[in-house]
């Protein structure tokens, strides 16, 4: 285990690169050493007068600097591509605002180039890394909700509408990133479907219905929606001993476990007019609110990503999580432009998380 700091530098100095240039330099582990953006003013505003870290327009000179061992890339998504490859082609380790790239193939490309050069590739998916859905998480894998049977998400407001990508990739990609990592082993995507309209003319979908056909045969579906008035963050998650519902705008209670559902009894009763009602019962349990810690979601990417990188092995949200996110997005704008026809979602047969039958190691510190 390496005990010297990781030499880091961050590109893309727009909305969410500040944020990244915070969390790395207030991650002991690491020292930040440039911040990159191709328009050198926005660097140099981010950093201040008196910052030692370095503002540059230069990539290459980033990029050929050997004391940069890791980069993060928050430039726009349709750059994504150039800029990783280039960054792993110098052998650094990358930590990629999400999208992964444009397409599930430029992004296969990624995954391969940093597998083949043993490095790190990681999706900054900040949303899977907050204590909510870590607690999620440990509900649903560790079987304490049960058989999962369904996931239903609202994720609503008067939001920005992009000039590049509609609101399933905007918004759903949280949805769809947090259900990833929070599946059971073994429970993965296979179709999805997709409605969506754009009564403002925008261009693009404002507002769709997502649904995700399960492998166990649940369902999971999210609403998302850039014309709410108001704003709503909610997900219910069904199973067959307990359900949960997590509101994330609700600070005193962002989760509730309830011990509530509905039961079929293996009861035989001959008369057929009575047989259902014997057959189907309600369970009203009590509801427990867990305690949930506040904290910045992206100081757990910075420390994933440093963990990864010192233990050479995939982080939680590694590069074939990325490809698994665009697999599903991909279905789904296929899926938008047929009416809503379910479409498969593809396989990733080179991802440890696999589902084709084929027996392989999922390394330490992978979740699914
Ligand atoms: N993690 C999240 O929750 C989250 C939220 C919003 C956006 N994002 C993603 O983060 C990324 C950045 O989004 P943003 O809103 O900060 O974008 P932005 O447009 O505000 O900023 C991008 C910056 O990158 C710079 N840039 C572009 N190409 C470059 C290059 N080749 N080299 C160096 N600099 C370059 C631009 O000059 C700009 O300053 C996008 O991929 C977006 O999808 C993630």
């Amino acid at each position: 285990m390496r005990t010297s700091k990781i030499g880091m530098a961050v590109i893309g100095a727009g909305r969410v690169g500040p944020n990244l240039v915070r969390n790395a330099m207030t991650t002991s582990a690491l020292d930040l050493k440039y911040l990159c953006d191709r328009d050198f003013s926005r660097a140099r505003k981010v950093l201040g007068e008196y910052s030692t870290v370095v503002p540059t327009a230069d990539l290459s000179q980033v990029l050929a600097d050997p004391a940069v061992e890791a980069v993060a890339v928050a430039t726009p998504a349709a750059t994504h591509y150039t800029v990783v490859m280039a960054a792993l082609e110098a052998g650094k380790h990358v930590l990629v605002e999400n999208p992964l790239a444009a397409s599930y193939r430029t992004g296969a490309e990624l995954v391969a180039t940093a597998a083949d050069r043993g490095l790190a590739l990681m999706l900054d998916h900040t949303s899977c890394y907050t204590p909510a859905v870590t607690h999620l998480r440990r509900l649903v894998q560790s079987g304490a909700l049960g058989d999962l049977q369904f996931v239903d998400s609202v994720r609503s407001n008067l939001g920005l509408v992009q000039p590049d990508i509609d609101v399933l990739w905007d918004l759903a990609a949280h949805d769809l990133s947090i259900l990833d990592s929070i599946l059971p082993l073994g429970v993965y995507p296979i179709a999805v479907s997709a409605q969506g309209s754009d009564p403002i003319h925008a261009g693009r979908a404002c507002v769709a219905h997502l649904s995700v056909q399960l492998s166990n045969g649940a369902m999971a579906h999210a609403h998302v929606n850039w014309l709410s008035p108001t704003e709503v963050r909610t997900t219910t998650l069904g199973g067959s001993l307990r359900a949960v519902v997590w509101d994330d705008l609700d600070l005193s209670q962002r989760l509730a476990v309830y011990d509530r559902g509905v039961e079929r009894s293996e009861v035989d009763v001959l008369d057929p007019d009575t047989e259902r009602a014997a057959r189907i019962s309600y369970r009203k349990g009590d509801m427990v609110a867990p305690a949930v810690p506040e904290g910045e979601a992206l100081r757990d990417v910075m420390t994933e990503f440093v963990a990864a990188i010192n233990q050479r092995r995939s982080p939680m949200t590694d590069g074939h999580a990325g490809l698994r996110l665009l697999a599903m997005l991909e279905a789904a704008t296929e899926s938008l432009a047929s009416n809503g026809a379910f479409m498969p979602v593809e396989a990733d047969l080179d991802d440890p998380a696999n589902h084709s039958g084929i027996a392989v190691l999922v390394p330490v510190g992978t979740v699914r």
